[in-house]
Order: structure tokens, then sequence, then C-alpha cells
């Protein structure tokens, strides 16, 4: 009896250690999606074969704005450009939903993934898995926590803007106006977005040295024109001292000028109003003189993710952080910018 126990260990730890070297296999070989050039390039990252024809996955975060708008226009206008295959998926604001949309194009076996993470860290994980099933991703516009995963290492490369500069240069220019004086509300990105933490650092690392400057409240928004007004209209009503709004996008900006205008406020005249992005509406509210100044967050990405996917499958050292060159918009150039912006 205690022979056949003893036996019987032994099976199940032979059975364990099959399966381990089982899983080990897989993970080296990587899972080459019908395109995937197999094995490790530099850094251990996944290879991408070069071919004519990608299946290309863009597993979007929402589509409830201009900018995330035109940035799908731009994937799909040059996806269909060079005749490649999108896989488009829309996680409407869920994180949830984009994780579980990345693992249906790893399940899809795509041949690279172009992701904008809504959140950093739940996306690094789907980052990470992709990796193991040997398919190539490019974070276009966010980022995810480095500490979780590395440009180089995990994913190829980031391409998109400087959000600490976006902030730095809204700071630089609410300062100016307002002499380095100035009770300011601040509408927060979608919380955990990597845009979101860093124009925040930007902005608050620029005004640190300035004793005029004060932050009399910062609260989330999502990104969203009507979460930045509601946001804005409690704010107004604990702050009637403000006199200016930074927003970490347009769209809450633009929400934030309707609940001052609501609350009898003049917005461009009692109250400085500064955002990042430069669509069309904050470019025409510059015109109007409601809205200060918008630092630019180029969001058509489709030609400069194709391109960079090329040059990695030809075997080029690919940079782990390629950074958006952005405009500034303020009174001196909206009007002439409204024709081109989206
Ligand atoms: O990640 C970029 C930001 O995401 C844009 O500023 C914002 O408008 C979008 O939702």
């Amino acid at each position: 009896m205690q022979r056949a126990r003893f036996l019987a260990g032994w099976v199940l730890l032979l059975v364990a250690m099959v399966a381990l070297a089982g899983c080990g296999s897989t993970t080296d070989s990587g899972g080459d999606g019908d395109g995937g050039g197999g094995g490790a390039a530099a850094g251990g990252l996944p290879k991408l074969a070069q071919k004519d024809n990608y299946t290309v996955c863009f597993p979007q975060t929402e589509e409830n704005n201009p900018w995330r708008l035109a940035q799908t226009a731009s994937i799909k206008e040059e996806v269909q450009k060079r005749g490649w295959k999108l896989v488009y998926t829309n996680a409407a604001g869920s994180a949830a939903k984009q994780v579980a949309d990345v693992q249906s194009c790893i399940a899809q076996k795509v041949d690279v993934i172009w992701l904008p993470p809504r959140e950093e860290k739940p996306l690094a994980v789907a980052v990470k898995s992709a990796k193991q099933a040997g398919i190539p991703v490019f974070l276009l516009d966010r980022n995810v926590d480095q500490s979780l995963a590395k440009a180089g290492e995990d994913y190829v490369a980031f391409i998109g803007s400087d959000f600490i500069e976006e902030g730095k240069r809204a700071a630089d220019w609410l300062i100016k106006e307002t002499g380095g004086k100035a009770n300011i509300i601040q509408l927060l990105g979608t919380s955990g977005a990597s845009p979101a933490n860093d124009r925040r650092k930007g902005f608050e690392d620029a005004i640190k040295g300035q004793s005029g400057m004060k932050v009399l409240a910062s609260q989330d928004g999502d990104f969203n024109r009507d979460k930045g007004r509601q946001v804005m209209e409690t704010l107004l009503r604990a702050h009637p001292n403000v006199d200016a709004v930074y927003a970490h996008n347009d769209e809450m900006a633009i929400g934030a000028i309707a609940a001052l205008k609501a609350a009898g406020r003049k917005p461009g005249q009692d109250v400085t109003v500064v955002s990042i992005d430069g669509e069309r509406a904050a470019l025409e509210a510059i015109v109007d003189g409601e809205l200060g100044a918008s630092v630019e967050c180029n969001p058509r990405f489709g030609p400069k993710a194709a391109e960079t996917t090329v040059a990695y499958a030809g075997g080029q050292t690919i940079a782990p952080k390629i950074i958006n060159p952005d405009k500034f918009f303020d009174a001196s150039n909206a009007k002439e910018n409204i024709a081109a912006a989206y």
C-alpha cells in the first residue's frame, strides 16, 4: 500500500514536470499569428515578418469625443490605404472591456496590436499577454505603468505626445496670461490614465515656484464634456473665487465654459480657461474669446503607426519613445487653423 502511494506520488510529480516544460515551450516560441515572424527580436520582443498585408488590431478606448473619432479615422484611413486588414473594437470607456478586446485579438492571431491603453495599470497586463503570444504591441497616445511593462521589453514602443510637457505649456501660458496670480480649478482626465497623471504633474510642477498660483480644487471629469460641466458646476459653488480653469482636454474645458456661463460668469473675461487637444470646437471657442489657449495633442496616428510597424518588421531599431511634435493654439492663430481641425 505504502509502495503504491510512493509510486503514485512520483507519477504525479512527473506529470507536473512535463506540463511545466510544455508551458515553457509555448511561451518561448511565441504564438506566431499568421504574420508573426516567430522567435524573438532584440530585447526578447516578438518578431514581425516582412509582408505586404498585415492584420492590425486597434482596440479603441471609447468613441465619445472628437479626439477619439479623429484618431480612429486616421487609423482606418491608413490601414485601408495600405490594403491591410483592421480588427477594430470600441471599449466604450471600460478598461476591463479593452483588456478583453486585446485578448480577443490575441485569440484571432493578429499580426500586430496598436493599443491606446485607457488606463495605465490594467492594460499593462494585456500588453504582457500579447508578448507571450508572440504578437508585437505598439502603444499609441497613452502609456502603461512602467513598473509593470516596459518599452523595448514588453512592447515595442510608445508613440504619442509628451503629456508632461503639455501640462507645462498650459501652465506657462496661464502664468503669463494672469501675471502669475490665479485661483485655479483643475479638471482632471480619466483617473488612472497616463495623460491625466502626466498633465497634472507637468502643470503642478510648473506653477510650484509661483506663490500667486493656487490650485483650489482638482477633480476627475473623465475627459468628457458633460462630466466636465457637472464637475465645474459643483466646484464653482464651493469655490466662487475661482478665476482660472485648467482642463486636461478641450471637451472638459467646453463643458466648464457652459457651467461658468450658466452661473453668470464670463469665461475669457473674469475666468481664464486653458486646455489641451486643439479640436475644432476649442479653436472656435478661442476665436469667440471664451477659451484662452489650447496645447495641441495630435490624434492623427495612422501614418506614424504604420511606418513604425514596417520599419520594425524590416529589422530597424525602434526608439522606445517616439514623441509627436505638437503645436499651440491661442488668439494669434486659432482662426487660421480651424479649417484643418477635427
Ligand atoms: O490620450 C489623449 C487624450 O485622450 C486626449 O487628450 C483626450 O481628449 C482623449 O480622450
